[in-house]
């Protein structure tokens, strides 16, 4: 197993050698090993139709796939012959239609509506609890419904079973109330790949603690790197936004994504890298890069720190879309394409580890004051760009690459290793 890991990691090496990065399989080797269960509509036209004060588009990669998924040639409508099997429900637009049921109409982020005395911190935490709450059920009762009306979940306790989970926090926001049993071995197409953020984060992946009974994994990981799929979030840029990182105008130069660790007690949401950004504006404050417009866009060569920068923030694959080195604060994430397809990102993206912030200044002008290693990255950026973007045509970008890792996970599923 050993020898054949790294004979194909030389062949993606001198693969790129020769070149750019390619696919392992022509598009379209594998066909009619998708089945899609035909769920009633309650499970997702019907949410179609619920109300929404905010709703980005970025959540709507369970509709665009089903979408695809419905009507590609790796569709199959026999399930006696599917390798997987895909419970199509509109979690994303269901998500948001629960907590903001609570919002004023004029703001959905102010939530004002039963709030029982509660400030409106406590509310609004409330509230995304009654929306994982609901999303929960509706996944609950997707798989119920699957298990009670065909043979397939059963006879692998659901691990050739996918769902897309397209919140930011994937299953976790999703999923959160159910047990692991309940759970099954399904896999998840979500766009959320932290190797360490797990269901009950006050649940140590390692230490326990002294006070905590385990009873079976009732806390379990939201991201399970050898089986669910990574996705970026969706955005409708297709190939022909595309701009070459050659191109001598654009907008964006520079975007970042943070992360940080749970509970290190300075922020309520630690983990979506908010602390972070908080002591990223103040750096670029004290000591801005010289030619740097902190928060405004501009024009080429000028870094700009975005706000809400987070791995499953729309913006990161927009800077790649518009021709832009993404500069990310990474500790511990898969990214899409990254683990099973050898998508490259050190090629084309600055990572600087959250401990270095203060480093950033220092390593981007280093790059700026190493144009050839610049214009190698913007070329091994330009090789990319076209897999990152949700657009059928041409090779396919994004529901290509899908394809691809449901053509891995066809062929893998009795190697695919739980991290429970
Ligand atoms: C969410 O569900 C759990 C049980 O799974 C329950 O204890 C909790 O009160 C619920 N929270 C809200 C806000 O509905
Ligand atoms: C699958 O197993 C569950 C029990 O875990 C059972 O209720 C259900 O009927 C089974 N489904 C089928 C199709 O036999
Ligand atoms: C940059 O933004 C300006 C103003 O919004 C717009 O007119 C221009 O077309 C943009 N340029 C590019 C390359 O996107
Ligand atoms: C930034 O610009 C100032 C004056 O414009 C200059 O004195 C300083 O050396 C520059 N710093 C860097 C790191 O280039």
């Amino acid at each position: 197993m050993g020898i054949a890991a790294f004979l194909c990691l030389v062949a993606l090496v001198s693969e790129a050698a020769a070149g750019g990065w390619r696919h392992t399989q022509g598009r379209g080797q594998a066909k009619e090993f998708v089945y899609v269960y035909d769920l009633p509509e309650k499970f997702n036209k019907d949410i179609k139709e619920l109300p929404t004060i905010w709703h980005p588009e970025q959540y709507d990669i369970d509709q665009v796939l089903h979408k695809h998924l419905t009507h590609s040639e790796v569709n199959t409508k026999d399930p006696s012959v599917a390798k997987v099997f895909y419970i199509p429900v509109y979690l994303g637009r269901y998500f948001n239609a629960q907590w903001q049921r609570f919002s004023d109409p004029s703001d959905a982020w102010l939530i004002n509506k039963e709030c029982h005395g509660l400030d409106s911190v406590d509310c609004w935490a409330e509230k995304w609890k009654v929306a994982e709450n609901a999303t929960s059920d509706l996944v609950r009762s997707a798989i119920a419904h699957v298990k009670e009306n065909y043979p397939y979940w059963n006879a692998s306790n659901g691990a050739d079973h996918f769902m897309v989970f397209s919140y930011d926090h994937g299953k976790c926001e999703m999923a959160k109330a159910l047990r692991f049993e309940e759970f099954g071995e399904m896999f998840s197409i979500q766009a959320y790949g932290s190797l360490v953020y797990r269901s009950n984060a006050k649940v140590q992946a390692v230490d326990r603690g002294d006070s905590y009974s385990w009873s079976g994994p009732s806390t379990w990981a939201c991201y399970r790197p050898d089986a669910d799929v990574l996705v970026p979030v969706f955005s409708p840029y297709g190939h022909n936004t595309i701009l070459s990182p050659f191109a001598v105008e654009r907008n964006i130069s520079l975007l970042m994504r943070f992360d940080y660790p749970l509970n290190d007690g300075k922020s309520l949401v630690a983990h979506h890298g908010h602390r972070l950004r908080k002591e990223l504006i103040d750096y670029w404050q004290e000591q801005p890069l010289n030619g740097s417009d902190l928060g405004l866009r501009s024009t080429k060569a000028r870094p700009i720190p975005a706000a809400r920068n987070t791995q499953d923030s729309a913006r990161v694959w927009r800077a790649i879309t518009f021709g832009c080195i993404p500069v990310t604060f990474f500790r511990a994430f898969d990214l899409p394409f990254q683990r099973h397809m050898g998508m490259p990102y050190a090629d084309f993206v600055l990572n600087i580890q959250p401990d270095d912030y203060r480093q950033l200044n220092a390593r981007i002008q280093a790059l700026l004051d190493n144009p050839s290693q610049l214009r190698r990255m913007q070329e091994a950026l330009e090789r990319h760009q076209r897999f990152f973007v949700w657009d059928e045509a041409g090779d396919g970008g994004i529901y290509t690459m899908v394809e691809k890792e449901l053509t891995l996970r066809a062929h893998n599923m009795g190697t695919v290793q739980s991290v429970l």
